[in-house]
């Protein structure tokens, strides 16, 4: 088996070099290849997704991202941010699973990864207006809409999905087909709460979610939030995944260029992310748990500074390594 690594900007090199170390000794038979991707695939080859990274991910049976973004290309016509956006419509990594557990949450958002405002049209028309378009077509509701009644059936059997039904045309939609989707599990208690409320809500009682279904931008800006509370960025990870594979898996937190180049980086969420991997990328259970679970212990005894402590990069991959067995 192989794995595409695209360590990409910032701290992505750093947290990326963790997941080498890890990998190295939990799956020594899969394979490892670096690829460019985002600002560093800009400097080097012009571009944020090379055609050489694309096709390598198309290739491997999972895709594990560092970070993209670079300050020197925020307002750039030519962004780093567009690899992303580009490798999870090429990989139609529709469902992204963004789990939160920690300070009395434990709840997993379900963000619809490739639709919405992100993909609509845009642009600008004669008289100055800008525009982006929130677009969706109900089969792409229903493919992750399926896929999230799945995945509560695997944890507390409940499921809340979040939109903006009182004032969108595409939340009424969503609504509808989720109902339609409900029929097929009955077993799985549903609700509907309005992305508001959702976001009061996750600070008043996060207790009342388990999983959170919500399109795109919402399930963007939710599963922040679910991170903030639980413990911060530096722990959150992702699973991007489609209907076969490869799947996509990456740490929810950005390049942090304030921090990068220094050591300091919390490789926890990237870690993490290798655990998803190694679960729904490659249906390796027992590593995966074993690797979780060593994460929990290393995060009692080792704090990098985003977490109040002094540890490097380094000293939380080995305070991982030495829990593994
Ligand atoms: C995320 C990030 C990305 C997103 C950015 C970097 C394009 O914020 O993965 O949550 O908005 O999807
Ligand atoms: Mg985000």
């Amino acid at each position: 088996m192989k794995i595409a690594l695209l360590p990409g900007d910032g701290i992505g090199p750093e947290v990326a070099a963790a997941a080498r170390e890890v990998l190295a000794v939990l799956a020594p038979d899969v394979g490892v290849e670096e690829h460019l991707v985002g600002g560093a695939a800009i400097l080097a080859l012009g571009t944020p997704l090379p055609d050489e990274t694309l096709a390598a991910c198309r290739a491997a049976d999972a895709v594990l991202l560092g970070a993209v973004g670079l300050p020197q290309f925020d307002a750039a016509d030519l962004r780093p941010e567009q690899a992303l956006i580009g490798l999870r419509r090429e990989l139609d990594v529709y469902a992204n699973l963004r789990p939160a557990a920690g300070n009395g949450i434990d709840l997993l958002v379900v963000r619809e990864l490739v639709g919405g405002l992100y993909y609509g049209a845009r642009g600008t028309r004669d008289d100055g207006t800008v525009f982006d378009t929130l677009e969706y077509h109900p089969a792409q509701v229903e493919r992750i809409a399926r896929r999230a009644f799945e995945l509560a059936r695997t944890r507390s059997g409940r499921l809340t999905s979040v939109d903006k039904a009182n004032v969108l045309e595409t939340s009424r939609m969503w609504r509808r087909v989720v109902e339609e989707v409900a029929a097929d599990y009955a077993d799985v208690e549903l609700d509907h709460v309005l992305v508001d409320a959702a976001a009061m809500y996750l600070v008043q009682t996060p207790a009342r979610f388990d999983v959170i279904l919500t399109e795109n931008t919402f399930g963007d800006i939710l599963s922040d939030e679910a991170a903030g509370l639980t413990g911060g960025l530096g722990l959150a990870a992702s699973a991007s995944l489609g209907d076969g594979r490869p799947g996509l898996f990456e740490p929810v937190h950005g390049s942090a260029p304030d921090i990068a180049g220094r050591g300091v980086a919390n490789p926890a969420a990237m870690l993490r992310s290798v655990a998803l991997l190694l679960e729904h990328g490659l249906g390796m259970q027992e590593p995966a748990h074993r690797l979780e679970r060593a994460v929990e212990v290393a995060l009692r005894t080792t704090h990098t500074p985003d977490l109040g402590g002094t540890a490097s990069t380094e000293d939380f991959v080995r305070a991982v390594l030495a829990h593994l067995t």
